[in-house]
């Protein structure tokens, strides 16, 4: 396969980067774009030279020219066209959360096997190469396997307005229950999870998350999510990590990346890791992530770096702390979750 064909779907801020990202890849070519606003829809045609744009995600699909569906449509409203992309002969790529529904996340697993198609979640922090070495450490003496991981991840408090359209441990914690699951290699025995509002009381989404994770290996994690790094602070990424292993502890901190603008407007320190751009091409995981899937594709290989499986459990755990940000009571995963 000379280039892999793409189709994306969702044109918001991170289907935006999803098309940036691809474009600058020599081995994917960007066929088709679609997004129900037709205004978004023609800017991103333009801006990239692309002319198959559709506002119906069904026309894309239907296009014989295509060889993977990237969804990068709203966090609950991915299993209808990630399962359409697969039964019509497409690998496709599911941007996290993949759904919020645990459900739907089984259901589209099924619908891959069942269609010999590739389904891969986006999951990128996989490629970041920070959270890869110490995955790598856990493996060795270096860290030796873990015992107790903590994770926190702090972004804007303006983002609230947009995100808090789902619970919290949908758009930030569920990358690091990926992380912590990848970490660990096994399963959540049971979660207790606390959620506390700030500024929006109101806010069916809490600001602040809290979740402890038991593995089944025993295995401790702690992860922290927030929506309150006050946007004057100029910090885009405010995220951490501690894993202790047996034999010694991984750790970063990424609010002071080294690289500042001081200016008129305040202080700012910018993404330089996940999607950035340098002389005129992408950079960052999000790209290593489209270039390993595009590799995978093009030499028909199952992926190993990223999982769906680890993802519908992802999801799984995340419907649990939802249960027990309710509850108020520890959830176990080995048995029904009831939503109270
Ligand atoms: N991996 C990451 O680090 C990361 C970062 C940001 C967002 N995301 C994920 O990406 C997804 C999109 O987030 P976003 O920030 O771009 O949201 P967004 O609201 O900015 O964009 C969503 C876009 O999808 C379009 N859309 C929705 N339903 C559609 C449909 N049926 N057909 C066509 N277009 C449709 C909307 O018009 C909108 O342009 C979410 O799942 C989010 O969690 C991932």
């Amino acid at each position: 396969m000379d280039k892999v064909r793409v189709g994306i779907l969702g044109l918001g801020r991170w289907g935006m980067c999803h098309l940036e990202a691809f474009s600058s890849l020599g081995t994917a070519e960007v066929v088709a774009i679609c997004d129900s606003s037709p205004e978004r829809l023609e800017q991103a045609g333009k801006a990239y030279g692309i002319a198959n744009l559709y506002q119906n995600a069904d026309d894309l699909i239907r296009r014989d020219d295509i060889d993977l569906v990237s969804v990068v449509t709203f966090e609950s409203q991915h299993l209808e066209p990630a399962v359409k992309a697969l039964k019509s002969g497409k690998h496709a790529i599911v941007e996290k959360p993949v759904t919020t529904r645990p459900n739907e996340a089984r259901a589209m697993q099924e619908a891959a096997a069942a269609s010999g198609k590739l389904l891969f979640p986006g999951h990128l922090l996989r490629f970041d190469p920070r959270y890869a070495a110490i995955k790598e450490a856990l493996q060795s003496d270096r860290v030796g396997a873990p015992v107790s991981m903590y994770m926190k991840r702090s972004r804007e408090q303006f983002l609230f307005q947009t995100f808090q359209r789902v619970h919290t441990v949908f758009e930030l914690m569920i990358h690091d229950i990926d992380l912590a699951i990848w970490y660990a290699g096994c399963r959540v025995r049971s979660v207790k999870a606390y959620g506390r509002s700030v500024r929006h009381s109101g806010a069916a989404a809490p600001e602040v998350l809290w979740a402890n994770l038991e593995f089944e290996d025993g295995t401790l994690a702690v992860l922290n999510s927030s929506w309150t790094t006050p946007d004057q602070a100029g910090v885009e990424i405010a995220d951490a990590i501690e894993v202790i292993g047996r034999s010694g502890t991984a750790r970063f901190e990424t609010s002071d990346g080294g690289l500042q603008f001081w200016n008129d407007a305040g202080r700012l320190t910018p993404d330089t890791d996940i999607h950035a751009r340098l002389h005129g091409q992408s950079v960052g995981c999000l790209r290593e992530q489209l270039t390993y899937i595009c590799r995978c594709i093009g030499r028909g290989e199952a992926p190993t770096v990223i999982s769906f499986s680890d993802a519908v459990h992802g999801v799984e755990v995340a419907d649990a702390i939802v249960a027990s940000c309710k509850s108020g009571r520890e959830v176990s995963l080995e048995e029904p979750v009831v939503h109270e």
